[in-house]
């Protein structure tokens, strides 16, 4: 009898399909698929996919981009149910308004938002380019930046500016305390301590680095440190540890996001196998929402 992983692999051939996956993912979801990697890697890949099907493990946002920059392959989510609760804290009609308040601001949008509120913006951000991407805004321009009133203010101290913002936030990395970090210091003495810029500003200062996932991965393979404190969710332990087999990686706190994890073995062989369901944006905010999305990568 086949195992599930055998199965995705003859359906993954059969299909022409290429599977990619976040750092938040399952373990055994991460192992099979072609790629795993942060919000921005996943766009950058999911726009130079030649194969005929794309299966996205991730949450639907970032599905969505995927169909928004590839729009004649077919991409499927595992679990459609599989969503952000921040990219849900804005509507698309939510920040019409907020734009009206303020005339001639340009309108910034953190991935972590739905198509339809892409499409009102004049460019996005991923945790991993927002630092570059807001930096070509000239200083004194007024900047309405949504959802995620953590990644805003981060970015707004770091360049020295401040941005209208929206008072969305991540619920998995707003567990994250000062408190935890300093105990996770105190028993893991000398390990640096990487929180993603999700988290809190008490616990971004707390921090030594404050780091994309696709940062985090970046910075464990350099960093001559022996050990690390982790502060996002915990599916990058697995990533993490596989890559740098001498390193140990401590989680700072026991952070899960239930959405990443409703994707398991047996829902990407579903889905496969079914070509169901497959995510789709209308194509009327899909052009407008790609203009944002292209602004941002070429940035770089
Ligand atoms: P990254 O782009 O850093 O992987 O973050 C995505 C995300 O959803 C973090 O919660
Ligand atoms: Fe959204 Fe937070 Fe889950 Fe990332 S960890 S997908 S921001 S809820």
């Amino acid at each position: 009898m086949q195992t599930t992983a055998e199965e995705i692999a003859a359906l993954r051939r059969e299909r022409n399909a290429v599977i990619l996956a976040h750092n938040y993912e399952r373990p055994e979801v991460q192992d099979i698929a072609d790629f795993t990697g942060d919000s921005l890697e996943l766009a950058r890949k999911a726009a130079a996919v030649e194969a005929d099907v794309i299966v996205f493990c991730g949450v639907y946002f970032m599905a969505e981009t995927a169909a928004i920059l590839n729009p004649s392959k077919t991409v499927l989510i595992p679990d459609e149910t599989a969503g952000c609760p921040m990219a849900d804290m804005i509507t698309g009609a939510q920040l019409r308004e907020l734009k009206a308040q303020h005339p001639g601001a340009a309108a910034v949008c953190y991935v972590n938002s739905t198509a339809e509120v892409k499409a009102e913006c004049d460019i996005c951000v991923t945790s991993g380019n927002a630092e570059r991407v807001m930096a070509t805004f000239p200083k004194d321009r007024e900047i309405i930046f949504v959802p995620d009133r953590h990644l805003g203010s981060h970015i707004a101290e770091k360049l020295g500016v401040s941005y209208i913002l929206w008072p969305g936030y991540c619920p998995t990395h707003a567990r994250l305390t000062a408190k935890q970090v300093a105990a996770a210091r105190a028993a893991h003495p000398g390990a640096p301590v990487l929180v993603h810029p999700e988290c809190p500003k008490e616990v971004r200062d707390a921090a030594d680095e404050r780091l994309s996932t696709g940062g985090m991965c970046a910075f464990a393979r350099t960093s001559p440190a022996q050990e690390f404190i982790v502060g996002t969710e915990t599916g990058i332990l697995h990533r993490l540890r596989h890559e740098n087999p001498g390193k140990k990686f401590w989680p700072a706190a026991e952070l899960v996001c239930p959405n990443m994890k409703k994707t398991t073995l047996e829902k990407v062989r579903d889905c496969l196998r079914d070509l169901s369901p497959v995510v789709t944006v209308p194509e009327e905010i899909a052009v407008r929402a790609k203009r944002a999305i292209d602004a941002m990568l070429s940035v770089g």
